[in-house]
């Protein structure tokens, strides 16, 4: 299954819209934040003095001011679609003094970027927003440096889940949501695009919605071993889940 959306522009505007205003919130930053997933995505892409790095979906720049801040030598482009959360990342690297990092809108797909333009990159949870997943890959590799390092973590479907819940889910909150894929059909994914993968680890994210009728719908459809493997639960008010997130170290060997 490769994630294709049937219209790329409106994904890409929901995401737009859903992240705009999401970014930069607490609450986003309480729910993504993972200081020992940061530590080791930093580890993978192992920022070297003079490196050009490339995060892709930066959002709120979570990985690109870790990195820019962990080797000040090295520069980081974090990439999105998301233009007024770039423009808060720019404010933000500016009050850090984070003079290596900078921040750019683009459209969504084709990145603006020559080839063998980085020597590293990275995207975190932002794998599944992208309309146009094969393209997305294929702009990565073509950007990246022969034997340069990718980075992907993403959150993953799980094995048990074949009746789509997690998509199904993920596509109420009308972000731009396109599709958490299963963790087999990732690796193949990237491999068929000739990236090697060095290692891996997963890690996981938790999240709480409001109840609504919709989710509610949804729950009462889904069979009850799909539910326990994601730990759905539900309050009064609130649901409460987990996805798998799957780190890929990846080496780009086009
Ligand atoms: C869940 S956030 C992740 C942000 C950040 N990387 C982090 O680790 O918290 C998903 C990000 O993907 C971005 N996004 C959505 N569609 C995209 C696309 N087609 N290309 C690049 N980024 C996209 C969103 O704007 C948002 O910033």
């Amino acid at each position: 299954m490769s994630g294709h959306a049937d219209n790329p522009d409106a994904k890409i505007a929901a995401a737009v819209r859903g992240f705009d205003a999401e970014l930069h919130t607490q609450a986003y930053a309480q729910t993504h934040s993972d200081n020992v997933q940061l530590a080791r995505l930093v580890e993978f892409l192992a920022p070297a003095p003079g490196h050009l790095v490339l995060d892709l979906g930066t959002g709120n720049g979570y990985v690109a001011m870790a990195v820019a801040g962990a080797e000040p030598a090295c520069r980081v482009i974090g990439v999105d679609v998301a233009a007024q959360a770039i423009a808060t990342d720019v404010e933000i690297a500016s009050a850090q003094g984070l003079a290596n990092a900078a921040f750019l809108v683009y459209e969504g797909i084709t990145l603006p970027f020559a080839d063998d333009h980085f020597d590293t990159a990275v995207s975190r949870y932002a794998f599944h927003h992208f309309p146009r997943p094969e393209i997305s890959l294929a702009e990565l590799g073509r950007t990246l440096r022969v034997d340069g390092r990718l980075a992907l973590a993403d959150a993953i479907r799980d094995e048990v889940d074949d009746v789509d819940f997690v998509n199904r889910f993920q596509a109420l909150k009308g972000d731009g949501h396109v599709c958490m894929q299963q963790r087999d059909d990732v690796i193949e994914m990237v491999g068929r695009h000739g990236f090697e993968v060095s290692e891996a680890f997963e890690s996981s994210i938790a999240f709480e919605r409001e109840r609504s009728a919709k989710y509610d719908e949804l729950l009462d459809a889904t069979p009850a071993p799909v539910l326990h493997s994601y730990s759905v639960a539900v309050a009064e008010r609130h649901m409460y889940l987990k996805f798998r997130i799957l780190n890929l170290l990846l080496v780009n060997r086009r």
